[in-house]
C-alpha cells in the first residue's frame, strides 16, 4: 500500500552467476571458507580472487559475516557480496532468515539499487525450493520495510535499493508469488499498527477496508454504531461508548470459491487505543496501546495477499473497531452487558476489553456458516510472560483445526505454541450475578480468555490465536508491527485451497 513497498520489484534470474549483470550479486559462503554453488562459480570466473580473499583471513563463513568485494575481473556484477552461512550440515531455519535479512541490510548500506541473491539455492534442512525462495521474499520485505510517513522528512530506503532478484531454482516462481503476497500483506498490517491512534481510528480502517475492497474486487460493508445496536452488539458497544470516535465493524468477503462453500472466517481485534478504559493501565507503556489493533490489521493485511493470490476459496473478514477510554460514559467495574449471543457479562475489569468486542464477532460469524473461524487479538499480557515473543498462542475446540494452523505456522516459518482449553480454567471465570465474569483472576490469564471466547464459539470450529508477544516489538525506540500472524493466515488458506 505504501509508495515504498510498491517501489520494491522482484523477479527471478536465469543464467550464470558470474554473467549477471547487476549491482551486487549475494553468495554464500559456509564456515571454514567452504565457498556455495554459487560463489564457487563466482570464484572459478574471477581466477580464484573470492578464495584468496577468504583465505587472508578476512572472513571465515561464520553465520552472520559479511564481505563486500569490488570490480572483480570477469564478473558481470559490480559487486560480490558474501554471506556467511555458519556450519553446511546444519543450515536452519532461522540462519538462513538471518543471513537473508543481514545480506539485504549490506547491500542496502551500498549505492546498489538493485542486487542478485544466490542465497535461496541453498538447501535449508528438510525445506524444498520454493521455500527458501518464498522465505527470501518475505525476510527481504520485511528488512527493508520503514515507516516514515510521519517524519516531517522521508528517508525512504537506507541505500536506494529497489531490484531484488533471486536466483532460478525448480519451484522458485511459484514460492516468489506466495512470498511476495504474504510480504505485501505484511507490508500492510506493518503500515495500519504503526499508524498513531490519532490518524488510525475505526473510521480510517474502515476506509482502508473499502480501499482494499475496490482494488482486489471484494464485498466490503462497515457497520456503524446503529447497525450494531440493530444486531443487538451490547457487549461490543459498551467498550465503544467510553470514546467520541465512532466504533465500526467491518465486513470483508472474498469469494473465489465456489458459490455455497462454507467461508473460512477470520476475525481481528482492532481496538485503535487501549488506555484501559476506567481500570486505567499504568502510564509505562501505554503507547503500544495503538499496537492493539494488530488483529484487525492482519485480517486486513492478509485479505490483500488473497486478493493478490485470486485464492480459489470462500473467506469473510470481520473487524470490530472502537477505542477504549476512560470517559464519563465509559463502562465501569462491576457494570452488567448483555452480548449479541444474550449471554450476560459481569465486567469485573474494564481493560480486558479484548473479549469483549471480539464475542459479538464471534456470535456474528455464526450467519456464515463458516467451515472454521479463526480469530487473532492482542488479547493479554500473560500470553506475553507465558510465551515471550517468538511464538503466538494457539487455543482451538478443534483438533483438526488446530493441526492445519500448526502446519501453516511452521511451513510459514510465523510459529505458533498449542496452549490448553480445558474446563478446568471455566470455572475461574463464574460471577454470582450474570452468566459470567469478563476476567479470570492473575493465574492462567492467556487460557482464561481463550475460555471466555470459548463460550461464544461453540457452534462452529474454531481457533484463537493470541498475539500480544508476536504481533508487534516493544521498546522506546524499537518498537514497531512485526506484520504476524499474517504469513501464518495466508499459508493457511494457501493449504486450505488445496486440499478443498
Ligand atoms: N490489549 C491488552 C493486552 C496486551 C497487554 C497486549 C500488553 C499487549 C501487551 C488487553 O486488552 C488487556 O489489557 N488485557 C488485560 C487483561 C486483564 C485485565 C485480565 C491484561 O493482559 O492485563
Ligand atoms: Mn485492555
Ligand atoms: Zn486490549
Amino acid at each position: 500500500m505504501s509508495a515504498k513497498d510498491n517501489a520494491l520489484q522482484f523477479s527471478i534470474k536465469t543464467g550464470s552467476p558470474e554473467s549477471l549483470r547487476c549491482d551486487c550479486i549475494v553468495a554464500g559462503v559456509f564456515d571454514h571458507r567452504k565457498l556455495s554453488a554459487s560463489a564457487r562459480i563466482l570464484d572459478k570466473a574471477s581466477g580464484g580472487l573470492i578464495s584468496n580473499a577468504l583465505k587472508s583471513g578476512d572472513m571465515d563463513g561464520r553465520s552472520g559475516s559479511t564481505l563486500l568485494l569490488r570490480d572483480l575481473p570477469d564478473i558481470a556484477a559490480s559487486r560480490v557480496l558474501l554471506v556467511g552461512m555458519g556450519k553446511q550440515e546444519d543450515l536452519s531455519e532461522k540462519s538462513y532468515r538471518d543471513a537473508i535479512a543481514a545480506a539485504v541490510k549490506a547491500v542496502s548500506n551500498t549505492a546498489s539499487t538493485n542486487a542478485v541473491i544466490t542465497l535461496n539455492e541453498l538447501k535449508v534442512g528438510k525445506r524444498h525450493s520454493g521455500w527458501t525462495t518464498a522465505q527470501a521474499a518475505i525476510v527481504t520485505g520485511e528488512a527493508l520495510y520503514r515507516f516514515d510517513r510521519m517524519k516531517s522528512k522521508q528517508e525512504g530506503q537506507i541505500g536506494k535499493l529497489n531490484r531484488i532478484n533471486f536466483i532460478a531454482t525448480d519451484a522458485a516462481a511459484k514460492g516468489l508469488k506466495q512470498g511476495l503476497a504474504i510480504a505485501h500483506g505484511m507490508t500492510l498490517a506493518r503500515d495500519l499498527g504503526n499508524t498513531p491512534s490519532n490518524v488510525c481510528t475505526p473510521t480510517y480502517l474502515g476506509k482502508k477496508a473499502k480501499e482494499l475492497a475496490k482494488t482486489y474486487g471484494f464485498k466490503c460493508k462497515v457497520m456503524d454504531k446503529a447497525a450494531c445496536e440493530k444486531l443487538g452488539m451490547g457487549s461490543f458497544l459498551s467498550v465503544a461508548k467510553g470514546s467520541d470516535k465512532p466504533p465500526m465493524f467491518i465486513e470483508l468477503h472474498h469469494n473465489g470459491g465456489k458459490k455455497g462453500d462454507k467461508p473460512v472466517v477470520l476475525v481481528g481485534k482492532a481496538i485503535t487505543f487501549d488506555a484501559g478504559g476506567i481500570s486505567l493501565k499504568p502510564p509505562g507503556d501505554m503507547d503500544e496501546m495503538n499496537y492493539d489493533m494488530s488483529g484487525g490489521g492482519a485480517v486486513l493485511g492478509a485479505f490483500r495477499a488473497i486478493g493478490e493470490l485470486g485464492l480459489k476459496l470462500n473467506v469473510v473478514g470481520l473487524v470490530p473497531s472502537c477505542e477504549n477510554l476512560p470517559d464519563a460514559h465509559a463502562n465501569k467495574p462491576g457494570d452488567i452487558v448483555t452480548s449479541m449471543s444474550g449471554q450476560t457479562i459481569e465486567i469485573l475489569n474494564t481493560d480486558a476489553e479484548g473479549r469483549l468486542i471480539l464475542c459479538d464477532a464471534l456470535t456474528y460469524a455464526e450467519r456464515f456458516k463458516p467451515a472454521a473461524v479463526v480469530d487473532l487479538a492482542t488479547l493479554t499480557g500473560a500470553c506475553v510472560i507465558a510465551l515471550g515473543s517468538h511464538p503466538s498462542a494457539l487455543y482451538a475446540n478443534d483438533e483438526k483445526l488446530a493441526q492445519s494452523l500448526e502446519k501453516a505456522a511452521d511451513n510459514a516459518w510465523d510459529r505458533v505454541w498449542r496452549m490448553p482449553l480445558w474446563d478446568e480454567y471455566q470455572e475461574q471465570l463464574k460471577s454470582n450475578l450474570a452468566d459470567m465474569a469478563n476476567i479470570g483472576g492473575r493465574a492462567g490469564g492467556s487460557i482464561t480468555a481463550a475460555c471466555f471466547l470459548s463460550r461464544f464459539a461453540k457452534n462452529y470450529s474454531w481457533a484463537h490465536l493470541d498475539i500480544a508477544g508476536t504481533a508487534y516489538r516493544s521498546g522506546r525506540d524499537k518498537k514497531g508491527s512485526t506484520g504476524r500472524p499474517v504469513p501464518l493466515l495466508v499459508q493457511f488458506l494457501i493449504e486450505w485451497e488445496g486440499k478443498s
